[in-house]
């Protein structure tokens, strides 16, 4: 159902006083936190918060405190136009858009941070951006005053710290996980994909595929990790495009490794570098 009167909001208190009127109201909100330059990814969130509650709340916000100097900040896609347009067809409420002092005043110094599972994986390499995430999304659910936010398998870590933090803290929320889209092809859509020459883009291509192979070998009842392990790893590597940053096969609650023999839900977790473009791809498995 698409909504002509989506309101573009950029100030959170304004946002705030809607949601506190709309609580009153009875009504049930959901959230979808994003970065922008919305695709089919972002949108099945978008669809499914709009369907499972009376009022949605999608925000646009380029989080300034998750990226780390060096990172792409500066170059991250921005295309408001396209993002309210693609809400309003879906039915959403508010695109709340702030730049980073409505978000980050003067003396801004309270920060969440989630141990453990944010050290592994991607915190390796990027040790400060779960701490970004964690805040900007604890603010966001007090803006929001949502009852259910969305978030996508993708980032399959970022929803495991979020589902952590939110039983730590005990948001009175509530997180659904909604699958991976991709292109139909098999690479996972990104807004970062659109840093890609066409050369690098089929070269990305040995993300899914050598997660594929990974899979194939669980369907065929390999259980030992390293094995598994291994053929991602030889796939990815015959594409000259690629630099691995890691392949990892972890248990899907605690993201700690699994060496051997897999006996309980695992998440494997792949982050390639191709050319200067970092993806991610994962996927889940219960044996
Ligand atoms: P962003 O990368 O814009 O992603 C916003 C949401 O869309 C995340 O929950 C992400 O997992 C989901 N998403 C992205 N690509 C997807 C795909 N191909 N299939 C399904 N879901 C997909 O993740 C962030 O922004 C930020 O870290 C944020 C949570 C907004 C905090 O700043």
């Amino acid at each position: 159902m698409s909504n002509d009167n989506i309101k573009i909001i950029s100030n959170p208190d304004e946002v705030q006083k809607i949601s506190r009127k709309w609580k009153t109201e009875g009504l049930t909100i959901g959230l979808v936190p994003t970065m922008g330059y919305l695709h089919e990814g972002h949108q099945s969130l978008i669809h499914k918060s709009c369907a499972q509650n009376d009022r949605t709340i999608v925000s646009v916000f380029v989080n300034p405190i998750q990226f780390a100097p060096g990172e792409d900040l500066a170059t991250y896609p921005r295309d408001l136009d396209a993002d309210a347009a693609l809400c309003a067809s879906e039915g959403a409420d508010i695109l709340f858009h702030p730049q980073p002092s409505d978000m980050y005043g003067e003396y801004f110094s309270t920060h969440v941070e989630v141990d453990d599972i944010t050290q592994v994986l991607c915190g390796k390499t990027r040790p400060t951006h779960f701490k970004g995430v964690t805040t900007v999304v604890s603010k966001l659910f007090n803006i929001s005053k949502a009852d259910r936010a969305y978030f996508g398998e993708k980032d399959a870590q970022q929803l495991a710290v979020i589902k952590r933090m939110v039983e730590d803290l005990n948001f009175d929320i509530e997180i659904t996980g909604c699958p991976i889209v991709r292109e139909a092809d098999g690479l996972a859509k990104s807004s970062r994909n659109k840093y890609l020459n066409p050369e690098e883009r089929k070269a990305a291509l040995v993300l899914s595929r050598s997660l594929s192979i990974g899979k194939q070998l669980l369907d065929n009842g390999e259980r030992n990790a390293n094995v598994i392990r291994n053929s991602i790893t030889q796939e990815i590597k015959k594409e000259q495009l690629a630099e691995i940053d890691y392949v990892s096969i972890v248990d899907s609650v605690t993201l700690k490794d699994v060496d051997e023999k897999i006996t309980a839900p695992v998440l494997t977790a792949i982050a390639v570098k191709i050319g200067s473009t970092r993806l991610i791809d994962n996927f889940s498995y219960t044996v």
